[in-house]
């Protein structure tokens, strides 16, 4: 099974995870790279688009997408990606470190809504959504708090515990799909 990570972060949680998955699978590892990094214009759903990658999708049996989610939507880089490449994918798994807990899920930011819109546009070539909401590196007191929220990333210090059961489940789940 040939298996590639690409991936799109802005502030470095979904660029850790794309690459400790990549790094525990041993397998090939892109950034996806927008035309026009302009976060504001983002928002306001104006992209023109991702450069080309190096390789291509097609050479691959499975695509493990990882990127961010803002707004409670799937954001333009990786709809992109999918959109440009929908021939080409064989399968599809879509893996998010985001701010909605999975309590939270199925609201109207939450990972839940995202994950529905990704297996819509790839329907069965869709076989796998994983969230690791950012709230599992969070010390209890720090949950209610903003500031920790937006200040967390992940990284070597905090990827312990929690995230890292969840994480070896995850890639158990990966190995038997
Ligand atoms: C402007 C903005 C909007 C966001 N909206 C959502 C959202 O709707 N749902 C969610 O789960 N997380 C949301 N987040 C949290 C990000 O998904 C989270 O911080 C993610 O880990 C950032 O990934 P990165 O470090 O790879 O850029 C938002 C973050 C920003 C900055």
């Amino acid at each position: 099974m040939k298996t590639i990570v690409v991936y799109y972060s802005r502030k470095g949680s979904n660029k850790y995870l794309a690459n400790k998955i990549a790094d525990t699978l041993s397998c090939e590892i892109e950034e996806i790279k927008p035309r026009l990094n302009v976060f504001l214009l983002f928002l306001m759903n104006i992209h023109l688009g991702i450069k080309p990658l190096k390789n291509n999708p097609e050479k691959f049996d499975k695509v493990i997408l990882c990127g961010p989610i803002w707004m409670g939507r799937f954001i333009p880089p990786l709809n992109s990606f999918v959109h440009k490449n929908l021939n080409s994918i064989k399968q599809l798994v879509f893996v998010t470190c985001c701010g909605s807990s999975y309590d939270k899920k199925d609201e109207k930011f939450g990972h839940g809504l995202v994950f529905k819109e990704v297996k819509e546009i790839l329907n069965e070539k869709c076989i796998l959504c994983q969230a690791f909401p950012i709230d599992l590196v969070l010390s209890e007191d720090q949950k209610g708090d903003d500031a920790a929220f937006m200040n967390t990333h992940l990284s070597d210090s905090n990827f312990k515990g929690e995230i890292q059961f969840r994480f070896d489940k995850f890639i158990e789940t990966l190995h038997k799909i």
